[in-house]
């Protein structure tokens, strides 16, 4: 009788502790993600859909649609088989700004019209949204910065002023840019990264990172993630808290900010393992002319801090955040 019943009791811990096992670090993976929609107690802003486009028989109709064209389509005008000219790395802004701009946080451009001219602390300077493209142009599609005056530009700018034509002025909306996660305890670690790219992205963008053209071999149909047609490491994408957001919110391509499928380690380690590869190189020296402006996630020195490269790098951010706050 006696050892009938500790028999019983014996296999009930057993049950029981194999459930936790299975279910319990699922459950925290669920609640992340399950945060990652619940705290956002609004829902986001988007945009004026392209079809929405004045007709080109309305004031700006061709020069706005024209503008949407070279964000979606960046590389048949610009890129290396442009028809314009020759001068970016062949990605699409849209490779990015998703959905030319519009998708919540998938590097939206709702508030850009409504928030520039601006000053930016990496540049030291007030910067129109002229300035803005072309930093763009020169770091993330590794280019040359279009004339003020061209026709390209001046359809970008008109593109992107419809787009924000009914934010208020200074606002910025939600779901612009990009969501920062929450960060880590410990450092990234691009060797955990690597798994989750291998089961995960490499599909798609290639186990050399170097993407795949579609068909027509004029454009990407998966964008370059590391190697010389990709971003250079001046990008604002090269910061660690900016990649893992992204990815976080829109990666694998198809998901949004209400069905992630990564946790935020997961988005955080395999940007790590991204910004690790090689990739162009932009001379940085004018960027950031104070120092104690620069990001916790900028990994070029020199610091007001004393952190090292590899912790702006990769982290743990929050003692270098704090550090920062206790100085200001
Ligand atoms: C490799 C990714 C990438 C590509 C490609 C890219 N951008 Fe960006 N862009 C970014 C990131 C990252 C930011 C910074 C967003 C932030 O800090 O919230 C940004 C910011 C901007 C902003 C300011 C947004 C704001 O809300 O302040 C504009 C305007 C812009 N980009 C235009 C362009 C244009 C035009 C192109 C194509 C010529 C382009 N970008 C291509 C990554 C990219
Ligand atoms: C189903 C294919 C697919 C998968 C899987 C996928 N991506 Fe992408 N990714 C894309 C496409 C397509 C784009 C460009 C989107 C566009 O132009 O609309 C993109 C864009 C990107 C970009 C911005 C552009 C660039 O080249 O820098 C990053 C960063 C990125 N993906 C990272 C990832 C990561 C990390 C994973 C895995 C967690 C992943 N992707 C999984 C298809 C995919």
């Amino acid at each position: 009788m006696f050892k009938k019943a500790l028999i019983s009791i014996l296999i009930l811990l057993l049950v029981f502790n194999l459930y936790r096992m299975v279910f319990v670090k699922n459950d925290q993976h669920s609640n992340e993600l399950l945060n990652a929609s619940i705290n956002k107690d609004t829902s986001a802003w988007v945009g004026p859909s392209h079809y929405q486009i004045p007709l080109a028989t309305q004031k700006n109709g061709s020069l706005i649609q024209y503008g949407y064209e070279l964000i979606a389509h960046t590389a048949l005008y610009l890129g290396p088989k442009g028809t314009v000219q020759h001068s970016t790395n062949g990605m699409n802004c849209q490779n990015c700004h998703l959905e030319a701009g519009t998708k919540p946080w998938g590097l939206n451009y709702g508030s850009v019209f409504a928030t520039y001219p601006k000053f930016r602390e990496r540049s030291g300077s007030i910067e129109s949204i002229y300035k803005r493209v072309n930093d763009c142009m020169e770091r993330s599609l590794n280019g040359k910065a279009l004339d003020t005056n061209s026709k390209e530009m001046k359809a970008i700018y008109a593109y992107i002023q419809w787009l924000g034509s009914d934010v208020t002025k200074g606002k910025k909306v939600k779901g612009s840019g990009i969501e920062i996660l929450p960060y880590l305890k410990e450092a990234a670690n691009p060797t955990q990264g690597k798994i989750v790219y291998l089961q995960n992205c490499q599909k798609c963008h290639g186990a050399n990172g170097a993407g795949a053209m579609d068909t027509t071999g004029k454009m990407y149909l998966y964008p370059p993630l590391w190697g010389m047609h990709s971003y250079n490491d001046a990008a604002g994408i090269f910061q660690l808290s900016k990649l893992a957001g992204f990815i976080k919110n829109n990666m694998p391509n198809g998901i949004n900010y209400h069905t992630p499928t990564l946790s935020n380690q997961e988005a955080w380690d395999v940007a790590a393992y991204i910004n690790a590869q090689p990739r162009p190189s932009k001379d940085k020296s004018k960027d950031w002319p104070v120092l104690a402006t620069k990001p916790v996630d900028y990994p070029f020195g020199p610091y007001a801090d004393t952190f090292s490269s590899a912790q702006h790098q990769f982290g743990p951010f929050e003692p270098i955040a704090m550090a920062k706050k206790n100085k200001q």
